[in-house]
């Protein structure tokens, strides 16, 4: 019969069996590691795990060797990729803001920055990180939800006139399952009534232990108002970014999550994606969720055209067949038809997933009835 098991096919790919599983629900399959999936669905993940695929006889699903594992030679350190989280009104925007304007590029393309929801800065230094602008927390969750781990490091904004606050709480519990570590801004210092102590402490209650207070947090008072602190916070940044040792290898095709998305009169399907491994490059083919398209033409976070695009970069991308929606993976591919029939595969698992799901609702709702 055409089937292979998770645990095999983890093993061909020298994948983790977990991963495999994850990418499986993802296609709306639920299986355990002693399962057997069909060819076809095992072609699918091998293609979401960036390798090439190729039926060699009925019922064997070969996996080519190039791009299996990334050498740890083929490794390069790439920048972090940091999410702003923080009660309403504790200033993320105002920080992103501020941390934007001290960005070398943001000064070169004359401060006319698009708004796009992840971008790079690069600082005097050289050195690079990138920022994501979530809407909000929920779209933190639809991320995890999906699988996608975009980010490395949390910055927790808490305004120190206001303290802890609901939604501080519940993007501590965010970053703590997703093992993110917390990087914490207390801002708005120049505030006459702020009292960062008095943050630290409520901090404490949520086990955020700040050095101060004898732990492991790192944490910098700031004011996005008055620009203050915004060097601490970067030196913070990049030392935790150190301690988490980041890598990917830039030579390989590219593989990321799309950050958000929308439909543009003029341009058509516009996608935020964030690269976080291999390289994308224009004329690229494309899949992510149930669309897929050839890369027409890459931005840079000023709406500037770019060719590439390597690890930790943010680019919109244009060309795709539809919306993708946000947190979902892309991988490049190596032909348009491949790209088609994973699209369309997915759309018909999607279509075939909400059959079932409106049956068992209705069959609920008969019960009731009854
Ligand atoms: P939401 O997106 O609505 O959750 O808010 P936010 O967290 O993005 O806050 P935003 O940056 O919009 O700032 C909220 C208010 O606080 C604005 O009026 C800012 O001007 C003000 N603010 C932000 N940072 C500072 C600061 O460092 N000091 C002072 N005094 N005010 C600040
Ligand atoms: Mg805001």
């Amino acid at each position: 019969p055409e089937t292979i098991t998770v645990q095999e096919l983890a093993n061909r790919m020298a994948a983790r069996v977990p991963d495999v599983v994850k990418s499986l629900m993802k296609l709306g399959v639920m299986a355990t590691a002693t399962q057997s999936i069909d060819a076809d669905t095992a072609e699918i993940v091998v293609e979401e795990f960036g390798h090439k695929s190729k039926r060699v006889s009925e019922g064997d699903v070969e996996i080519g060797l190039e791009g299996v594992v990334d050498a740890d030679a083929d490794m390069r350190t790439r920048p972090p990729v940091v999410t702003i989280m923080g009660h309403v009104d504790h200033g993320k925007t105002s920080l992103l803001d501020a941390l934007r304007s001290t960005s070398v590029a943001a000064g070169e393309a004359g401060g006319i920055t698009q708004h796009i929801g992840a971008y790079q800065v690069t600082l005097p230094s050289g050195e690079r990180m990138t920022f994501i602008d979530t809407p909000g927390h929920e779209a933190f969750t639809a991320m995890r939800a999906r699988g996608a781990q975009v980010t490395d490091i949390v910055v927790l904004v808490v305004a120190a006139d206001d303290g802890v606050m609901p939604q501080t709480i519940e993007a501590i519990r965010h970053a703590k399952a997703a093992n993110v570590p917390i990087i914490v801004a207390i801002n708005k210092i120049d505030r006459p009534d702020a009292n960062p102590t008095r943050v630290r402490s409520e901090l404490l209650q949520y086990d955020i232990a700040v050095e101060e207070m004898g732990g492991e947090t790192q944490d910098v008072e700031v004011s996005a108002l008055k620009r203050e602190g915004l060097d601490r916070l970067q030196e913070a940044i990049l030392l935790q970014a150190e301690i988490l040792d980041l890598k990917a290898n830039p030579d390989r095709s590219a593989e990321g999550a799309v950050i958000e998305s929308r439909l543009d009169r003029g341009r058509g399907p516009v996608a935020t994606i964030l690269v976080q491994k291999g390289t994308l490059k224009q004329g690229d083919i494309v899949v992510a969720g149930t669309e897929q398209g050839r890369v027409r033409a890459m931005l840079d976070e000023h709406g500037k055209p770019v060719t590439s695009a390597g690890p930790s970069v943010p680019v919109e991308i244009l060309g795709m067949s539809g919306v993708p929606s946000a947190g979902e993976a892309f991988v490049v591919v190596e032909d348009e038809g491949r790209a088609r029939e994973i699209a369309e595969f997915r759309q018909r698992r999607l279509r075939e997933t909400n059959a079932v799901a409106g049956a068992a609702a209705r069959g609920t709702l008969d019960q009731m009835l009854a």
